[in-house]
């Protein structure tokens, strides 16, 4: 949101290096510039990459082993398979021609350079533009420092006016002081100071906040004897990396003791965060939460923190080196572990209120809301995974959020998660019957139905050790879903009618009842049922019209499409399965969005529009691929799938078909969706 400058010449050796090179590290210390200057050159060459410029910021980032996790979830990508991490991130990359810019590694920089490196091997069109304070260490590596900003002197034939450090300064001047402007009276001071500070320009802007109580000769003078206290006799220059801890704990004294106490306690957040939630996290009697509004308004103010707002609301975020700062002052006042303790908390408490809100009307609005929160979330897991104590929060938090990791695309993050806290708790519990169901859940998700059943077993024995009724009731919804999987029908249906017979009087439509019915009248179906499969859904969508559920309803609407297809009323079927895709787009939901095309694939053959269904069953098998297992391996929806690539076969002639399959598998899974929706294409709209 500020303005840019310099590093005309800076920006230009990126891109020659990069033209050279496949793996350019910028490194640099704190605060000089490297993200800001890597964000500015990938929004000049975006264009030269076809398949993109891609962004991934590890900054907070604690554990290694989630380094691919990030990056597959900043390239959006959404494998939710069962397999390696690593081999679905090579695969998705594959000859794509893109540069992948991953941010700040230098804490995490041989899980990063093992990743790269693999990553580089097995995609011939990949660049990769790290950041890091310090290199990546990997032969091929062309290192660029980050020099800070060049200083009046510098260049002797330069004036003062047009440096790059006085033109920072006197731009983020002009924002504290809208009417500061460089004249010959300031100039001298104006280049004085950015020769003390260095030309870095976290240190530049740090300074100029100051504008708004001090004159620039004032800052000035402040700043020298302080530089000279800290220099000590010696009198020889800082160290740049000293000059910039003696500007930040500069602007630290500034600050009211409140402010730094607040500045501190923040540092515990991941990324941005709300205005809500440092009101619960940092207050105490010490910051009382009505005061804690001002005071962040004080940080912002003072260039501490940064504002950020978007459709969603305001959010709020600490600068990273400012934020590293801050744990360093929460680690000698001794707070750490109760704040990690707090924020672990708020975000448990936000879980369960989205998890009870999840079957209402504000259902998209809680993704969005989770999915912001989804950086904090992590944290707090990461804390309590690693907490003696609290580890069992960990399987609480996790399992409220079971519908982000099933409902909305982050099955493998789930499971991951989920498996790691089941293993930190082993003694039984009633944490631990809710983590084994949601894990089942997960597991079907991804089509490994074996795993699913595995989970729902031991979850139905230990809550009849514990006594958990309502377990052993979403023990048999679980088990009955992989049956499905399975083409275990008539297992099955006993179990889902179980489920369905104990959970109809009880107010929680999700996960047990709702998804219950659809899936019992997906056995219907296949058994030939086809007018109590399409009654048992009509109910089931007039509950979710009722209370405003859209996710389940997407489901409902599937099905409806496939018994309509089932008895020759393929054009009513498009019009559920248009309706299915519609809602999906909302979630993050790319199994469902798969399933819902691969029968839209088959209404399509139906209606006599091979071709088309060609080009959805090659999308198909491309995105299949990284959603896990093709059809979630059902039976019933492997044979309906061979049999629809048979006609198109039929209808059009290998090689006709060969070539739309091919079309299709270059497209991308909401392509595809705007593919079966008829938006792709005004000639494949479809009227009925
Ligand atoms: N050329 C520039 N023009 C304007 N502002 C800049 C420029 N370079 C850096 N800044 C500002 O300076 C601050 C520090 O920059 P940045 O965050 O990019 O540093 P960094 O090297 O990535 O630090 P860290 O090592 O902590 O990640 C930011 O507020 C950024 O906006
Ligand atoms: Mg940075």
């Amino acid at each position: 949101m500020t303005s840019f400058v310099g590093r005309t010449r800076l920006l230009a050796n990126l891109k020659r290096h990069l033209a050279e090179s496949r793996l350019v590290t910028v490194t640099g210390i704190g605060g000089v510039g490297k993200s800001r200057t890597v964000l500015r050159l990938a929004h000049q060459i975006r264009t030269q990459y076809p398949d993109g410029v891609w962004f991934a910021d590890l900054a907070r980032l604690q554990d290694a082993g989630m380094v691919k996790h990030t990056i597959a979830s900043a390239l959006g990508i959404a494998d939710q398979s069962s397999r390696n991490e690593t081999d679905s991130l090579a695969e998705w990359v594959g000859d794509r021609d893109m540069l992948l810019i991953i941010d700040t590694c230098e804490h995490l920089v041989q899980g990063c350079a093992e990743l790269i490196h693999e990553l580089l091997e097995s995609a011939p069109n990949l660049k990769v533009l790290a950041t890091s304070r310090q290199s990546l260490q990997l032969p091929y590596e062309h290192v660029v420092p980050v020099p800070p900003l060049q200083v009046p002197g510098d260049d002797p034939v330069e004036s003062l006016f047009t440096n790059e450090s006085v033109q920072l300064f006197s731009a983020r001047a002009g924002a504290v002081v809208p009417d500061f402007v460089l004249e010959e009276q300031n100039i001298a001071a104006v280049a004085e100071l950015c020769r003390r500070l260095d030309g870095i320009p976290l240190a530049i802007e740090l300074a100029a906040v100051r504008l708004r109580a001090l004159s620039v000769e004032q800052i000035l003078g402040l700043l020298a004897d302080r530089f000279s206290l800290l220099a000590g006799a010696s009198r020889t220059a800082l160290p740049r990396h000293q000059t910039l801890r003696a500007a930040i704990g500069w602007s630290h004294e500034l600050c009211e003791p409140a402010e730094r106490l607040l500045w501190a306690r923040l540092s515990v957040f991941s990324g941005d965060f709300e205005l809500d939630a440092a009101r619960f996290v940092c207050a105490d009697e010490r910051l009382p939460a009505e005061e804690i509004t001002n005071l962040v308004t004080g940080l912002v103010e003072k260039s501490i923190l940064m504002i950020r707002s978007n459709h969603a609301g305001v959010r709020y975020k600490l600068i990273d080196t400012l934020a590293e700062y801050g744990e360093e002052w929460l680690d000698k006042l001794g707070q750490t572990q109760d704040l990690r303790h707090r924020h672990l908390a708020y975000y448990l408490n936000l879980a369960q209120r989205s998890e009870d809100a999840w079957s209402g009307p504000r259902q998209v609005y809680w993704f969005i809301r989770m999915r912001q929160e989804h950086d904090n979330v992590r944290l707090a897991l990461e804390h309590a995974l690693r907490t003696p104590g609290e580890s069992v929060l960990a399987l609480r938090l996790l399992s409220s959020l079971w519908f982000m990791w099933v409902c909305c695309g982050f099955q493998r993050e789930g499971r991951l998660y989920l498996e790691r806290a089941l293993e930190a708790n082993r003694a039984v519990s009633k944490e631990r019957c809710k983590a084994l169901w949601v894990l089942s859940y997960v597991r079907s998700a991804q089509g490994d139905s074996v795993g699913a059943l595995d989970a729902a077993e031991r979850c139905s024995k230990e809550a009849v050790r514990v006594g958990d009724s309502r377990a052993v009731i979403l023990a048999s919804k679980m088990q009955g879903t992989a049956a499905v999987l399975q083409g275990d029908l008539q297992k099955a249906s006993a179990l889902l009618g179980v489920a369905i017979e104990f959970n109809t009087d009880n107010k929680e439509l999700n996960p047990g009842l709702l998804p219950a019915i659809v899936e019992l009248s997906l056995v219907l179906s296949a058994q030939g049922e086809f007018i109590e499969a399409e009654s048992l859904l009509q109910d089931c969508l007039q509950v979710c019209k009722e209370r405003g559920e859209l996710w389940v309803g997407s489901y409902a609407q599937w099905a409806m499409s496939l018994t309509k297809l089932a008895t020759g009323r393929a054009g009513d079927a498009l019009q559920s399965a248009r309706e299915a895709l519609r809602v999906k787009r909302h979630f993050h939901d790319t199994l469902g969005t798969l399933l819902v095309l691969e029968t839209t694939a088959r209404i399509f053959a139906a209606l006599g529009r091979e071709p088309l269904a060609a080009r959805l069953l090659g999308a198909l098998q491309q995105n299949w691929k990284t959603a896990g297992l093709p059809m979630l391996g059902a039976p019933f929806m492997t044979s309906d799938h061979d049999q629809c690539v048979k006609e198109c076969q039929k209808a059009m002639g290998e090689h006709l078909y060969a070539q739309a399959l091919g079309d299709g598998a270059r497209l991308d899974l909401d392509e595809a969706s705007a593919l079966a929706l008829g938006e792709l294409d005004a000639s494949e709209n479809d009227p009925g």
